[in-house]
């Protein structure tokens, strides 16, 4: 018998390593096995079942990895994020478009060998969207998952193309083969706004001012944001992003009137930002530096998200508003982590 698991793509980035921690402490749970390119930290290690190094564009080795276990539900997490893409956009487009296929082949692969739908959980993002100037920004307040759907960014497109391709294996794989296909994956997809944890930053994003800011104020260093301090869009703790994954897998399929939702929790400028980590790290030195392009990116990006879908059909509802993440979750996290 192939050992039942969960499998956790890119699970040493901070989404990796936050939902690891709470699938970790839940109980009947499948373990965990992990595929990331930088393997796993070592204190993670003893929480998962294996820690797999290696490329999601090494299809033999996900063959392997579908001979060896029985996937039961996948979280692909890897991708490189927005900011980063845009050097390399090309290498971005084979991570995270073709990354994202090799998983979605290998899902439905397991689908098959099971006789049972894999469920397939995948972050999305606001970067999906592309709002053309800001006084529309302003108009449009908390946009919908149909709105402006014109991303700026090589990310953006990833990941919105990424969505499709989710939808595409789910309900039309292969539609003109002779034999129906039973057992397609089960994509579920969230649009993540920006993420704030206290314990990890991100690597190569555009909306992470917001940890950056946060993350330097607590260990005494000088930090120049990229943004100006009007500089408005959603963010959300760490702890409701993992909720999210989990409520969400968990929703029964009958209650899904769509594949993809927004989630989101609280809409700061970057000023409010630096107001709340100033009240705490009062001797913190924050200066706007803004960096026209990064910024143009964010721009384009909403204020606000219309997140009533993953209410409505799933019972989301973040933990956290702006007040409570700063006063129950960062600042007493991050402050014990720095000391
Ligand atoms: N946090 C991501 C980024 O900045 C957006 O989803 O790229």
């Amino acid at each position: 018998m192939r050992k039942k698991v969960i499998l956790i793509t890119g699970a040493n980035g901070e989404v990796g390593h936050g939902l690891i921690h709470q699938l970790s402490g839940m109980a009947d749970m499948p373990p965990v096995i992990v595929l990331d390119i930088r393997g796993l930290d070592d204190h993670m290690r003893p929480r998962v079942y294996e820690t797999i190094v290696g490329d999601i564009l090494d299809t033999a080795l996900l063959e392997t990895l579908i001979n060896e276990y029985e996937i039961e539900t996948v979280y692909h997490l890897a991708a490189l994020l927005s900011t980063h893409s845009e050097f390399n956009p090309e290498v971005a487009h084979r991570v995270n478009v073709q990354g994202t296929v090799n998983l979605l082949r290998m899902a439905t692969e397991q689908s098959h060998l099971r006789g049972q739908t894999v469920k397939f959980i995948f972050p999305s993002s606001i970067a999906v969207y592309g709002l053309p100037d800001l006084p529309t920004k302003a108009a449009a307040g908390a946009i919908s998952e149909e709105q402006f759907l014109n991303p700026t960014t090589m990310y953006g497109c990833n990941k919105l193309y990424c969505e499709h391709l989710g939808r595409y294996y789910a309900f039309h794989y292969r539609q003109l083969a002779v034999t129906d296909e039973l057992y397609r994956v089960d994509f579920r997809a969230v649009r993540f706004p920006g993420l704030i944890s206290a314990l990890t930053l991100p690597t190569g994003g555009t909306s992470d001012y917001a940890p950056e800011m946060l993350h330097a104020a607590a260990q005494g260093k000088p930090y120049a944001c990229f943004v100006r301090e009007d500089t408005r869009i959603p963010f959300m703790a760490m702890p409701d992003a993992i909720t999210a994954l989990l409520a969400l897998a968990n929703a029964p399929t009958e209650h899904l009137s769509q594949r993809v939702y927004n989630v989101t929790s609280f809409s700061p400028t970057a000023a409010e930002i630096r107001d709340l980590t100033l009240s705490t790290f009062s001797g913190a030195h924050i200066t706007f530096q803004p960096h026209m392009k990064r910024q143009a990116i964010v721009d384009s990006w909403p204020a606000d998200l219309d997140d009533s879908a993953a209410r409505r059909d799933w019972g989301w509802q973040p933990k956290y508003d702006l007040r409570a993440a700063f006063d129950e979750y960062l600042i007493p996290t991050i402050a014990k982590r720095y000391g």
